[in-house]
């Protein structure tokens, strides 16, 4: 049946896990609920936020295989009353991931082009035209479907920073060069020689190889494949590769990247991997069970978290 979304009815203070070493951390509960959390004492400190929240797609989303909870298969329902209620959704977590940011960080939500111009509207309201940085379009290849119109193979994510005057997080990454390139000019560094004007009339060879292109805002990376190691049966797994090119490029060790829409727990993992400090909620079932084996498996055992005073309810405290 339609709805508000799932989190409407369910903003309880969330159950908190976290590594032995305190360096991650799952929040089961409203992401609402987590990020208030977040902001009692972690106002500005976060470098990255990436969500990847539900499309607005009018679907409820089904684990696979052997991931059914307690005989339940469903992972998270996608249905709302309207497009304005999923975007009030977005906007009230927008609101206070703006708050959780450092000057020197950035947001990124990734949704797809049915949706992606509401959203850049709501953003550019949000953290201001002024801060918006890049329209990143994901494309990758899958089974074609039956239509007549151009197959739809790409997803969108919109990345703002928190306050574009303050000199942000970026470590730059590349691409290979084209093979026209490579055919005409080798993998050596070109330089450009330039007349009296400053005209640019061709190019020599460096001795340095170069390091390839500095990276494009289109980036064709493959989706989980059936077969993939990564792949864990949640739905709407994002790749591993995707969430490497953003935290390598936009938070650097020790940092704190967050996820408020953890599903498989791909952030967690990369950021787990690269190193970062990390946070992230889901409130499924499912995604708990997926995120903490998946972690488990690359040495990041999320426990309950033994530091109570985090998890209680303050309000409790008050009535107590
Ligand atoms: C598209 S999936 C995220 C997939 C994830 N990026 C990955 O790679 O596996 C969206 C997730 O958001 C969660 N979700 C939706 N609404 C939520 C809410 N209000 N609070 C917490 N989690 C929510 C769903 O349970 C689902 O797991």
């Amino acid at each position: 049946m339609p709805h508000d979304g799932p989190s409407v009815a369910r903003a309880t203070v969330p159950r908190r896990f976290a590594t032995a070493d305190g360096r991650g951390a799952f929040l089961e509960g409203d992401n609402v609920a987590g990020l208030d959390e977040l902001l009692r004492d972690g106002s500005g400190s976060v470098t990255l936020a990436y969500l990847d929240p539900p499309f607005d797609t009018g679907r409820v989303f089904e684990t696979q295989g052997r991931l059914a909870v307690d005989g339940v298969s469903v992972a998270y329902d996608d249905r709302w009353s309207d497009r304005a209620a999923w975007l009030e959704a977005l906007a009230s977590r927008l609101t206070r991931i703006r708050e959780l940011l450092a000057p020197h960080g950035s947001v990124v939500v990734h949704v797809d082009s049915r949706t992606s111009h509401y959203v850049k509207v709501l953003m550019d309201e949000l953290f201001g035209e002024e801060n918006f940085a890049s329209e990143i379009i994901w494309r990758y290849r899958r089974w074609p479907s039956k239509t007549r119109n151009y197959q739809r193979v790409h997803d969108v994510m919109l990345r703002y920073r928190k306050d574009a005057r303050v000199e942000g997080r970026w470590n730059p990454l590349y691409e290979d060069l084209a093979p026209s390139t490579k055919a005409t000019w080798g993998t050596r560094k070109q330089k450009a020689v330039v007349d009296a004007t400053g005209k640019r009339v061709r190019s020599m060879s460096e001795d340095q190889e170069s390091k390839g292109v500095p990276m494009g805002d289109v980036w064709d990376i493959g989706v989980v494949a059936p077969v993939a190691r990564e792949r864990t049966g949640y739905p709407s797994q994002k790749p591993e590769a995707l969430l490497n090119r953003l935290i390598t490029g936009l938070s650097n060790e020790g940092d704190l990247v967050i996820d408020p829409y953890a599903g498989s727990g791909t952030t967690a993992a990369v950021a787990w991997k690269l190193g970062r400090r990390f946070v992230t909620m889901d409130s499924g079932e499912a995604s708990r069970e997926v995120v903490r084996a998946r972690l488990g498996a690359i040495g990041a055992e999320l426990l309950d978290d033994p530091r109570e005073e985090i998890s209680k309810d303050p309000r409790k405290e008050v009535a107590a």
